[in-house]
């Protein structure tokens, strides 16, 4: 077996955890607020070490972890059960678990007890719900019960058949004003920040400066307090185009796929193992071994 070693040896203890204070802080003082998605442990940590502000255990693990066609499928025990790994690779970024379509929507006291259950089982510090006005009031319940929420709200993924498709939200007077209303009842039901998505830029800055809390923008322009993007995205490990706003900063999918044929060569070819990859009998055995099995001994 190979060993994952939980923490580098001699790693400093003293690593401040960020909170949703911290966020507001960075907001304040115009530091921009660096948010990725992250599904396992080893991402988590690299993630971490990177020194990125915000992670989230996003319902997009649907796609790009579990392979569906959209976010829906996805569960609340799947949800739970990564948010944990990721929560285990974290020591300094403020942790927030998605909850996923269906797991708020039946009820108030529903959704209440499942995101109890993201916090008191999994170790996130938030949960992120996607709507505006419309959760308002179920935002408040959570504030109420010591969670703090992230709004979402524009292209909300888990409206895809309401929403008729993946399309950019904000576009008509109409809907630039919903999404400002959207904004200000989050803010005024307690949320501590909100994720805009797919949305015009100029929508997205105004948003951003009608409020107090952070927004934290993916595909909704450079006016945000942060930017989140999908780990896969970033690495080129969606196997489908990308969006417009999903800037590539390395193929992993190159790198893997190479490395996955350098493998199957190898072993195609009795070139790995090697000798110095293999565990051995003690001198003495291997001596006897000789004498008794000469064809075995080189095997
Ligand atoms: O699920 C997700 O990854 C998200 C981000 C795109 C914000 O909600």
């Amino acid at each position: 077996m190979s060993v994952t070693e939980l923490r580098p040896a001699g790693a400093s203890t003293a690593v401040v955890r960020l909170t949703s204070a911290s966020l507001l802080q960075k907001k304040r003082a115009q530091v921009p607020i660096v948010a990725l998605t992250a599904y396992d442990y080893a991402t988590a940590r690299l993630v971490d070490e990177a020194g990125i502000d915000m992670v989230l255990v996003g319902d997009s693990l649907a796609m790009v972890v579990l392979g569906y066609d959209s976010t829906l499928p996805v569960t609340v025990d799947e949800m739970l059960h990564h948010t944990q790994a990721v929560a285990r690779g974290l020591r300094r970024a403020f942790l927030v678990a998605d909850m996923p379509y269906g797991s708020y929507h039946v009820s108030e006291e529903d959704a209440l007890r499942n995101a109890l259950r993201f916090i008191k089982d999994a170790g996130a510090q938030a949960v992120k719900i996607e709507g505006g006005q419309t959760r308002a009031s179920l935002v408040r319940q959570l504030t109420d019960a010591e969670i703090p929420v992230v709004g979402h709200i524009g292209l909300t993924p888990q409206s895809v058949h309401s929403m008729g498709g993946y399309k950019v939200q904000g576009r008509t007077w109409e809907a630039y004003d919903r999404l400002c209303r959207d904004a200000e009842a989050l803010e005024a039901a307690g949320a501590v920040a909100i994720v805009l998505e797919g949305i015009p830029r100029e929508l997205a800055a105004r948003i951003t400066g009608q409020v107090g809390i952070p927004t934290i923008g993916i595909g909704a322009g450079p006016g945000c307090d942060g930017q989140i993007l999908v780990f896969h995205d970033l690495f080129n490990l969606t196997f489908a185009p990308h969006a417009k706003f999903a800037r590539q900063y390395g193929d992993a999918a190159a790198f893997f796929g190479a490395a996955l044929a350098s493998y199957r060569e190898d072993v195609a070819q009795h070139r790995f193992p090697s000798d110095a990859e293999s565990y051995h009998l003690p001198r003495e055995m291997r001596t006897e071994l000789e004498m008794l099995e000469p064809a075995a001994s080189h095997g």
